[in-house]
């Protein structure tokens, strides 16, 4: 038996609604499962607006596109997550700010902050939800507004995570979802970006179609767009996951409250900011041990571990940016570990991971 990080997990629908895509002959760019799909994200997340598209990545390149960020303009960024979080910056050759974590792991506003005063014109922040918790929106959000800058909530782990039961991702002026194969849900490859304003989901969706004018029957170009809109069959997945959503939410948590059980005394596991409920995507923890002996002895055992990401402000590919804060996201890089937290797994399987853990401390 091998354990993986976060598997697909495909439940019965999946491969019906396939059939039907097929059997209607959309296969893509249009069909009815995308409209399907996004109405399904919308009515789950309370979000009035939606556009699915090929990945999170490029609902955050869209997000930026859209408001019009680009070159020289500075974007403040989470420091302590996946690249893709950053990279549509660069795609607009704007300038990244990175900020770092406190203790709830996530942004830290007082460095959000100090950035907004020293780099005066940072026009839009990039919050990451990190493993799928709500970071400190109270906070950021009231920051954003004091300074004018763009709130983008990259919700592309934190899926159904929500801050005083309102969803991650309905905070900002954008939000995006991931729908990667690693994913609370996936799609195979997808993201859903999300808006309140109509007005931004339409300009977003005329980009992610090649930025086509509307009313002629040739192709007419006022400007450039991408080639981001997912397509129906993927969209036809994704119909069939959100209709389990919230199962897979409760069994994620359900996990992370077996290995918090199980490893109560040897781990100190990822907090969940007060008044938030994260999705638990992937069970975080810190390690007294160096965690790489803790993955290499599971690895040996076939159980796949990853060490948290590795803080943007430590890349080489960032080392002339800027980065505000205290260097917490470099401590919690140092010690913590991704545990496997895909939803098919059973309590014997935890028991099995867990006391492979407790052998090798
Ligand atoms: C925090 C974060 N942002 C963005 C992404 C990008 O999502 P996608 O793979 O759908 O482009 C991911 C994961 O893949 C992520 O973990």
């Amino acid at each position: 038996m091998r354990y993986f990080l976060s598997p697909p997990h495909m439940g019965e629908k999946e491969l019906e609604y396939i059939h039907e895509a097929f059997k209607s002959n959309y296969i893509a760019p249009i069909g009815e499962f995308l409209t399907r799909f996004e109405e399904k994200v919308k009515e789950f997340t309370k979000a009035p607006y939606a556009l699915a598209v090929t990945n999170a990545t490029a609902g955050l390149h869209l997000a930026l596109r859209v408001l019009g960020i680009e070159k020289g303009d500075k974007v403040a960024v989470s420091s302590f997550t996946f690249i893709a979080s950053l990279s549509p910056i660069l795609y607009q050759s704007a300038t990244p700010i990175l900020i770092d974590s406190d203790e709830s792991w996530q942004m830290d506003p007082q460095a959000l902050e100090d950035a907004f005063k020293k780099e005066k014109g940072i026009k839009a922040v990039i919050l990451t939800h990190l493993y799928g918790q709500s970071a400190n929106l109270k906070e950021i959000e009231a920051l954003c507004k004091k300074y004018g800058a763009f709130l983008i909530e990259d919700a592309a782990e934190s899926l159904g995570a929500t801050f005083e039961n309102k969803h991650t991702g309905t905070f900002g002026v954008f939000g995006v979802y991931s729908f990667n194969g690693n994913k609370l849900l996936t799609t195979g490859g997808g993201g859903v970006l999300v808006s309140l304003d109509e007005k931004l989901i339409k300009k977003a969706r005329f980009l992610s179609t090649q930025a086509k004018e509307e009313g002629v029957p040739h192709y007419e170009h006022k400007t450039y767009g991408y080639n981001y809109r997912l397509s129906n069959v993927l969209a036809a997945i994704g119909t069939a996951q959100m209709e389990v959503v919230k199962k897979r939410i409760a069994k994620k948590r359900e996990i992370f409250n077996l290995y918090q059980q199980k490893l109560n005394h040897v781990a100190t596991f990822m907090p969940e900011i007060e008044n938030s409920k994260g999705n638990r995507w992937l069970t975080t923890a810190l390690f007294d041990v160096d965690p790489l002996k803790i993955y290499n002895y599971l690895k040996s055992l076939e159980i796949e571990t990853r060490p948290l990401w590795k803080p943007m402000h430590l890349q080489p590919l960032c080392k002339e940016m800027k980065f505000y804060g205290k260097g917490i996201s470099e401590e919690l890089f140092k010690k913590g570990l991704c545990l496997p937290s895909g939803t098919q797994l059973k309590e014997e399987d935890i028991e099995f991971i867990t006391g492979a853990i407790k052998e090798c401390l």
